[in-house]
């Protein structure tokens, strides 16, 4: 008899004892999450796996550049970024590797690159945020197109060098046309839209009664009513479908030049299994985005936030260029 001794995999795992490391023993990881948010979660896993991960933190659109400057020659093994745009490039690029099914499986097909190339991490709203005192919930306007409405003039604010909202404004290009979103544009420009710096501002503005209205992200709401209750701000989502619901994702790839995919999977894995979903969520308030997590921060579930999100391709977001064009034409940057 054969002892276990001399079978095939005891003799791998043996020489794997005495040789010691396997070419997956580390990972490099391309950030454009923000160090204070992912490190926790990346010593999470260092711990668990015994893999050692090197992070390159900066902003997604300048990593998804550098990935493209490096091509194969980049020590990248996997790109998180932070919005779906920067995910389209390297896409479109062909740099991804294909995901195994039991990965693409776990979350709807919208959070995902329609060829499996690259998964959500988490998601994030576009919504409405509105004082309560100056504000009629019944008066809601329905539709982000709504906003031109002169019953709204001067009291609406807008963030246009925000990154969330040129991610909107591509989105809206993509799924309503040129010509309308730059009708749209216009319309808000000559209601006298207040422009802010960012989602804080506005925020802050409407407390402070500057305006009434403002479209913005879905979880700052939810920092200042973590230190105050009663903070007099409000948010909803337009109606279903509406391109102001957007929602843009978090999401990660591993690039098809890496020899650490076995590991890079195994990281891939660990962002969607539920305890760095509830991390997302509890440290960020942002959505989790596998299926059967109903934890979100303000009893909205997955499936509500996907009857309100507009149709679209979320590589579609690629498209920045022309988004900051328009932008620059109409003097708003
Ligand atoms: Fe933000």
């Amino acid at each position: 008899m054969r002892s276990w001794l001399f079978s095939y995999p005891a003799i791998i795992s043996l020489l794997l004892l005495v040789f010691g490391c396997t070419p997956d023993d580390s990972l490099t990881v391309y950030s454009g999450r923000s160090k204070a948010l992912v490190e926790d979660l990346v010593k999470d896993f260092e711990e668990e796996s015994g893999i050692n991960v090197n992070v390159r933190y900066g902003s997604s659109t300048q990593l998804s550049m550098a990935l493209m400057e490096e091509g194969d020659r980049s020590p990248a093994d996997l790109f998180w970024s932070q919005d779906a745009g920067a995910l389209g490039a390297i896409h479109r690029a062909d740099r991804f590797e294909q995901l195994p099914e039991d990965l693409l499986g776990k979350l709807p097909e919208e959070f995902q690159s329609r060829d499996g190339t690259w998964v959500a991490t988490s998601g994030r709203a576009r919504v409405l945020a509105y004082s309560k005192s100056r504000v009629d919930e019944n008066d809601l306007p329905a539709s982000v197109y709504d906003l031109t409405d002169e019953k709204w003039q001067g009291r609406v604010g807008w963030a246009p060098s925000n990154a969330s909202f040129q991610s909107f404004l591509t989105a809206m290009r993509a799924s309503q046309g040129e010509s309308e979103t730059r009708q749209w544009v216009l319309g808000m420009e000559s209601n006298d839209a207040q422009v802010y710096s960012n989602n804080n501002a506005l925020i802050q503005a409407i407390s402070a009664g500057e305006i009434d209205l403002a479209i913005t992200n879905h979880y700052y709401l939810f920092r200042y009513l973590e230190s105050d209750e009663d903070y007099p701000v409000d948010q909803t989502f337009f109606e279903e479908g509406d391109p102001g619901n957007l929602i843009n994702v978090s999401g990660i790839g591993i690039l098809n030049h890496s020899e650490n995919k076995e590991a890079a999977r195994q990281f891939a894995a660990f962002l969607l299994d539920e305890k760095a979903q509830k991390w997302f969520a509890e440290q960020n308030f942002e959505y989790p985005v596998i299926q059967g997590l109903e934890l979100t921060p303000d009893g909205t579930s997955l499936e509500d936030i996907r009857q309100v999100n507009p149709e679209l391709d979320l590589n579609d977001l690629e498209d920045l260029d022309a988004t900051l064009q328009l932008l620059r034409e109409v003097g708003l940057l």
